[in-house]
């Protein structure tokens, strides 16, 4: 059977070769496609694959179609935004993501764009610290989890705000829960965004609920571009609230018009890069290579996200 690795943004060489330790320990054959550009090479590469292990690499059906002998495809972080779930299951295809694995990665990046934000982008200007801020997390998930954990050590105060998870998990991780999304934006100082890209929350980020922060806030994302309304923030931001910071690990595609109107005020990495660390990928891309074994040997589906 043939695994194939398919990462337009490669996992570091470490991670592959502990994949290819797991692939080849159950008996089956590694291959890989790295730093493709052309979709037509996923294609090909997919045609003799029973399963693919992917990043935030789009799989939709013109690949479920091109891949006849897949199986199980592995998205080895936790967003799974970039498959489509429809297709998979009409074409009997099981996926998969690997909750947990990365969160550590994307959390620590949280804390490092904060110090970086509030130390005014290291321009050698007095900035602020983060002791004593309010940090608002909204949704308290794998990654807001760490994040709360790590935050606590800057001896910052920590809510969160998540609709599926209920006050009192909240509570007894050490954070306080608030009644609603609003709520955590009006009490907070900084509020970092940790939902997932679904048809309720794509540009639920807008003016109405940012414009609620206290002066001087802070808007950090490593969640998905998808979830911010670019259009009525950059508006915000540069027209209304000129105290606000936004600082982002995913680069929206207004990005051009953000910097150019948000000068001091407004970061984003090139490429996105909180669960890029080799433990990150360590984690995550071992935890896909196994799961794929235990799906196609034992038939276990324990992380299966589509029915
Ligand atoms: C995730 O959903 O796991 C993160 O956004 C990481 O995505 P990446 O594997 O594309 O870096």
């Amino acid at each position: 059977m043939k695994i194939l690795v398919a990462t337009s943004k490669p996992f570091a060489p470490v991670a592959v070769e502990g994949i290819r330790q797991v692939v080849e320990e159950n008996g089956y054959e590694l291959s890989l496609l790295e730093k493709y550009t052309d979709k037509q090479d996923l294609l090909g590469a997919a045609a003799d694959a029973d399963a693919i292990i992917v990043r935030s690499d789009k799989i939709d059906e013109e690949v479920f179609s091109a891949a006849r002998q897949l199986k199980i495809v592995v998205r080895a972080g936790a967003g799974y935004d970039n498959i489509d779930l429809e297709a998979a299951t009409r074409h009997g295809v099981v996926v998969m993501n690997t909750p947990g694995q990365n969160a550590n990665a994307v959390a620590e990046l949280v804390l490092g764009m904060l110090v970086f934000a509030v130390r005014n982008f290291y321009n050698g200007k007095a900035g602020s610290e983060l002791k004593g801020k309010t940090l608002g997390l909204l949704a308290f998930g794998n990654v807001g989890r760490n994040v709360a954990r790590i935050a606590k050590g800057f001896d910052m105060d920590v809510m969160a705000y998540d609709a599926f998870c209920p006050a009192d998990a909240i509570q007894a991780a050490g954070v306080t829960p608030v009644a609603s999304r609003d709520e955590l934006f009006d009490k907070c100082d900084i509020v970092s965004l940790h939902i997932p890209a679904t048809p309720e929350t794509v540009r639920s980020i807008n003016a109405q609920v940012v414009g609620r922060m206290k002066k001087n806030g802070i808007l950090v994302n490593t969640a998905r571009k998808e979830v911010i309304d670019e259009e009525s923030l950059l508006q915000l931001l540069s027209d209304e609230r000129p105290d606000l910071k936004y600082v982002t690990d995913v680069m929206p595609d207004a990005h051009v018009a953000y910097a150019a109107q948000l000068e001091g005020r407004y970061f984003s990495t090139p490429k996105k890069m909180g669960a890029q660390t080799a433990e990150a990928n360590i984690n995550a891309g071992l935890a896909a290579a196994r799961q794929i074994a235990g799906y196609l040997k034992d038939g276990i589906t324990k992380y299966q996200v589509n029915k």
